[in-house]
């Protein structure tokens, strides 16, 4: 039987399902929107069902476009938006609340209190976080502090905890099996990804029960195989990676030092580290990258809470375009910014700052400002957050980086591409086949089923399919990062705590 993969990829704003075969070529592909929830300013949801069905439909639609039946594929792998908290009982299978969104601010105050009960060295030797609403562990503390009796249910070991590739995993057994994979336990700052366990301290500091946390499993592996009467037949699920990891898969940054950018609705950019768990004194994280034969990977990450968001905002929030694609004619109206920087700090500020009271800003506007010097300015800016990610990179690991792997939608844009080159003055390079992130996941569950023999085979798949070279002279780089960094400085530490 010819070798199919399905790559669930389930993101922020929609669930998609892509079929590949083992050369990376895309056979079929679904992809469904799904509701943001915003209860709250600064607050984010999801309802776990409505994550479920949109990715339902893809999974349908890509395997009607690739003209096969649920008992072709050879496996299925899954990969996900990271850290968003669901919370479910076991014997209903309902979630008790909606999904929180790794987005969702609402838990900025507690993390102050665990900094200010010291605790940051704790969490950081043993998960390589820095405490931050973003990750899992207080939006779980949240929910079984408000929801109305979680916390009994729980105390009587009837909750379920799980970011979203173990809901999906959860629905896709048919509530038989509750897993996690190491990548994605890594960002619920429970999990000590030296010895590869849930952390007994930082789960009683948090106040979750052990009896809720799904089994961590490897990235590659066969974890279960889906219930018929639910997917229409028994197939292996047998790759799981959060979204950023499975897109450094993908993009077979598989050697130490390689490193990749993904630019969607923020931007992560991992770099692989091997099997040093190396820790950042510089304000990023370090994370697992994939585990495969009981074997960890690690890497070191800068998250950048909002980089192809800005130009969803310069659509729907300024209405100041009327398409995402229009900025790169836009831009390139104007040879450069006036001296506008837009920080784009709307959810405070992740990598390599954290700083949740952060916000957005737009400095340095004059009367000869135009649109085009604005949108010229918001594309900067991921180059610029970028380049902070970059530098605190050199600083960690005391070896500048020689070439970024870049994708996502906002790198489609030449100019983007190109202004990232300018700005960090080293070679960018996108590669032919653009979902990185599922075919990573599809590669992981290939591994999974021993379809191939290891992270080797993707080498060969990765291919360049353009380079973009730095243009500007160091002194207009220096000059220009110089400016970004003092705009960027005005906007921390804006809204009270
Ligand atoms: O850490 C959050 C990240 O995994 C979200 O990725 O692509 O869904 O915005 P994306």
């Amino acid at each position: 039987m010819t070798t199919r993969i399905l790559a669930l990829d389930q993101g922020t704003t929609s669930s998609r399902a892509i079929v590949f075969d083992l050369d990376g070529t895309i056979l079929g592909l679904g992809q469904h929107e799904f509701p943001q929830y915003y209860p709250q300013p600064g607050w984010v949801e999801h309802d776990p069902e409505e994550i479920w069905e949109s990715q339902r439909q893809a999974i349908f639609d890509a395997l009607r476009a690739a003209g096969i039946a649920p008992g072709d594929l050879s496996a299925i792998g899954i990969t996900n938006q990271r850290e968003t908290t669901i919370v479910w009982d076991r014997q209903t299978g309902k979630p008790v609340m909606n999904a929180i969104v790794w987005q969702c601010r609402r838990t900025a105050p507690m993390c102050d209190e665990l900094r200010a009960a010291g605790r940051e060295d704790l969490v950081r030797s043993r998960t390589g976080l820095v405490i931050d609403a973003y990750f899992s562990g207080t939006k779980v503390a949240w929910i079984l502090e408000h929801v109305p009796e979680a916390r009994r249910l729980a105390d009587e070991g009837r909750l379920a905890f799980g970011t979203v590739d173990a809901w999906l995993i959860w629905k896709l057994t048919g509530g038989r099996v509750h897993a996690t994979d190491a990548t994605n336990a890594s960002r619920t700052m429970l999990f000590n990804i030296h010895t590869g366990e849930w952390d007994p301290e930082l789960l009683e500091m948090l106040g979750v029960p052990a009896s809720m946390c799904p089994t961590v499993v490897d990235s590659a592996g066969v974890v279960a195989e889906t219930d018929p009467e639910i997917f229409g037949a028994r197939v292996p699920i047998a790759g799981i990676a959060g979204d950023q990891q499975a897109a450094l898969f993908g993009q077979a940054c598989i050697e130490p030092g390689m490193a990749k950018n993904t630019y969607g609705t923020g931007s992560f950019l991992l770099q692989t580290t091997g099997h040093d768990a190396v820790a950042s004194h510089s304000g990023l994280l370090t994370t697992v990258a994939w585990s495969i034969g009981g074997e960890r990977t690690y890497a070191l990450e800068g998250s950048i809470f909002v980089t192809g968001a800005v130009v969803q905002w310069l659509r729907d929030g300024l209405r100041l375009i009327a398409h995402a694609e229009d900025t790169e004619a836009i831009a390139a109206e104007v040879p450069d910014t006036g001296g506008v920087v837009v920080v784009p700090a709307f959810v405070g500020l992740g990598a390599p700052v954290w700083d949740p009271y952060a916000r957005g800003t737009i400095v340095g506007i004059t009367r000869g400002t135009t649109r085009a010097h604005i949108v010229r300015a918001a594309l900067e800016s991921m180059a610029y957050q970028t380049r902070d990610v970059v530098e605190a990179m050199a600083a960690d690991s005391g070896q500048r980086l020689a070439i970024l792997r870049v994708d996502g939608g906002a790198v489609r844009n030449n100019v983007v591409a190109q202004l990232q080159a300018d700005v960090l003055g080293i070679p960018v390079e996108r590669p032919k086949v653009t979902e990185t992130t599922a075919l990573g996941a599809a590669y992981l569950a290939a591994v999974g089923v021993g379809a191939v023999a290891g992270p080797g085979g993707l080498r060969d798949v990765w291919q360049l399919e353009r380079r973009f070279e730095p243009t500007w002279d160091e002194a207009t780089r220096a000059a220009a990062y110089r400016t970004w960094q003092r705009a960027r400085d005005r906007a921390r530490a804006w809204v009270e705590a």
